[in-house]
């Protein structure tokens, strides 16, 4: 069992492939090697088999086409520019998020193996005039190029998993909050930076207003359900491979406070409450309010309560 990871270089790759690591096996067999693909070669990670870092650009066919030459049977598709970076520059989004995932389909195609791949699709293709909340099967409706882009690839890997090609999952992920370390280009990158800076110690700008809302999840509970997404057998996602994954609706203002029942009240003192329009603008076209019933069905996991997720980055991720 060969897997593959594209931005395995990045905050959910590094977290998935030490999860991959830790399990030692994915669909019932061994992993006998695993390689993180990312634009700079990811470090190795310590695993009970084989470990590659590769540096490869995803917009380039030929690049990608020499990561399947080994036949990977599992490929984790994580590679992409997240929503801000999207939005601020159209031609980088269509490059990396659209080319290079028509890019990776078809090297998997060309491999000729139907490799297992597994989409990190956004719940950013929703939003719009779409009915409130939001179920599954109804009409993408994105606000973004980034949502868009990711909507063309979740059509893109039906198609081929329709034909054969490949043997596609696509999940669209919730933020997932809280995110580790430096906060990225992402819109939503307040969601992670309003509770990890003022853990570690930094203060912390909070553009949206306390009763703000956000559908999340815990990067645990994503990595879980990454990893679930490759086991299931491909017939039960039915004629579409994408879904909602669930997560949680919680206002900033809930979030916040299961911070100060889990870590004190000294974190939330280090907020400032400044609005950013730009921010403001992107994220008020994003839907909150889902309801995954085709996800929840088919067994993928679900947050409890986000003091979880503050607990979980106490103990997986905090910089003291
Ligand atoms: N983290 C979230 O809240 C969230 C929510 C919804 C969807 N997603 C999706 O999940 C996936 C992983 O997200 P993440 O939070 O780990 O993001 P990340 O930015 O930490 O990781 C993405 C990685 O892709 C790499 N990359 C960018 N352009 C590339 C290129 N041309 N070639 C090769 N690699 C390239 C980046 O260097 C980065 O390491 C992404 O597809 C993202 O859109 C994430």
């Amino acid at each position: 069992m060969r897997v593959l990871v594209t931005g395995g270089g990045g905050f959910l790759g590094q977290k998935l492939a030490r999860a991959l690591a830790a399990r030692g096996k994915l669909r019932g067999q061994d992993i006998s090697a695993m390689e993180l693909v990312d634009l700079a070669a990811p470090a190795a990670i310590e695993a009970p088999f084989p470990v590659t870092g590769t540096a490869a650009d995803i917009s380039d066919p030929a690049q990608v086409g020499a990561l399947f030459a080994s036949k990977p049977d599992v490929v984790y598709h994580l590679a992409a520019v997240v929503s801000g970076a999207a939005e601020a520059d159209l031609d980088l989004g269509l490059r990396v998020n659209l080319t290079g995932t028509l890019n990776l389909l078809q090297a998997a195609r060309a491999a000729g193996n139907e490799p297992v791949v597994v989409y990190a699709s956004s719940w950013a293709v929703h939003g719009g005039d779409e009915p409130d909340p939001i179920h599954d099967g109804l009409e993408l409706n994105p606000q973004t190029s980034y949502g868009a882009q990711k909507a063309i690839g979740e059509l893109l890997l039906n198609d081929f998993s329709r034909r054969g090609l490949i043997d596609g999952r696509g999940l669209r992920l919730p933020t997932v909050s809280i995110r580790p370390g430096k906060a990225n280009a992402a819109a939503s990158s307040f969601m992670s930076s309003i509770f990890r800076d003022p853990m570690e110690g930094r203060p912390a700008n909070c553009p949206v207003p306390r009763d703000f809302p956000v559908w999340h999840t815990a990067p645990r509970t994503v990595i879980g359900n990454l990893i679930y997404a490759a086991e299931l057998e491909g017939a039960a996602f039915g004629t579409n491979r994408c879904l909602n994954l669930p997560g949680r609706t919680d206002t900033i203002g809930e979030m916040i406070a299961a911070m100060t029942e889990v870590f004190g009240p000294e974190a939330e003192a280090r907020i400032t409450w400044e609005t950013d329009p730009v921010i403001e603008t992107i994220v008020k076209g994003w839907r909150t309010a889902l309801v995954p019933g085709k996800g929840a069905a088919l067994g993928f996991a679900a947050d409890a309560s986000f003091a979880d997720s503050v607990r979980w980055f106490l103990e997986d991720d905090i910089r003291r």
